[in-house]
């Protein structure tokens, strides 16, 4: 089961996906959460995990997985980082971190100023996702960046389903039509998990998705949350909410 979890900047993505990687080993799974966010450095933190090395150092660096996408461009997208599928007994051990329940992967962070765009660590991304194999005991989690750029990259290809966090903004809303739009046009489910709410903004953000973007679950703005995410502590505790989101997915993507 490969799940691609996204928003808007801030409404919660690696939290939720945190609780949710937490949520699924409780449920007996392995779960791999692959970072494609280049720009921020803090899912580590909120998983408890030490930041793995750059994956993309395993196939010779950013500079090097470019110039291969550059030498590949007039054929484009024939360049293919992996010559066979992999299952999670095949990711390599030095660019993970983590174990037993839940193994983290980083895709690639941006380390220097004028090192270039990161579209080396997104088409890798999307290759990675698309290769991985995953049984019935196994999930992926890929937490992305800020936005839609990871659209446009193709992160979702080979996602199962799409799991969009609104926080209570209109911005959220936007991009939630956006998300349904794009998700549609690529086949997937999309589940739209409200983050941060009370009693108020939740009926309003119910109302104004309405029947053609049910609500999958709704996390109460929780004042430890926000203090761990100050700290830059691991995100702890157990939510009722992403417990129940935990279960939907299990059910409907096992189905
Ligand atoms: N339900 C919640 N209640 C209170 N605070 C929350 C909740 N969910 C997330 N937060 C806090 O909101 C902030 C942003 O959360 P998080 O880093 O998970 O968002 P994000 O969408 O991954 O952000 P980015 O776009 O920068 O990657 C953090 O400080 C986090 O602790
Ligand atoms: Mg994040």
């Amino acid at each position: 089961m490969k799940i691609v979890i996204c928003g808007k900047g801030g409404c919660g993505k690696s939290t939720v996906t945190s609780l949710l990687a937490r949520s699924f080993v409780k449920n007996g799974f392995s779960v791999l959460v692959i970072d494609t966010d280049e720009s921020n450095f803090g899912l580590h933190r909120q998983l408890g995990l030490d930041l793995p090395p750059d994956f993309m150092g395993y196939f010779g660096g950013k500079k090097a997985v470019g110039e291969r996408m550059v030498r590949a461009a007039p054929n484009r997208g024939a360049v293919s980082f992996f010559d066979k599928p992999w299952t999670f007994a095949d990711l390599p051990q030095a660019y993970l971190s983590g174990g037993d329940g839940v193994k983290l992967i980083a895709i690639g962070k941006i380390h220097e100023a004028g090192e270039g765009c990161a579209c080396a660590m997104g088409m890798l991304a999307k290759q990675f996702i698309g290769n991985m194999r995953t049984n019935g005991n196994e999930v992926i989690l890929t937490d992305t960046e800020a936005g839609i750029e990871h659209f446009g990259r193709g992160i979702e290809e080979h996602a199962d389903a799409v799991l969009m966090v609104v926080d209570p903004s209109c911005e959220s809303l936007k991009l939630a039509e956006k998300v349904a739009e794009l998700s549609g046009s690529l086949g997937k489910p999309v589940y739209f998990v409200l983050n941060k709410v009370d009693g108020s903004n939740e009926r309003y953000l119910r109302n104004t998705l309405g029947a053609r973007h049910p609500v999958a679950a709704a996390i109460p703005a929780d004042p430890s949350l926000a203090l761990a995410g100050l700290r830059g502590d691991p995100v702890a505790g157990e939510s009722a909410a992403v417990e129940d989101l935990s279960r939907v997915l299990r059910n409907s993507l096992a189905a």
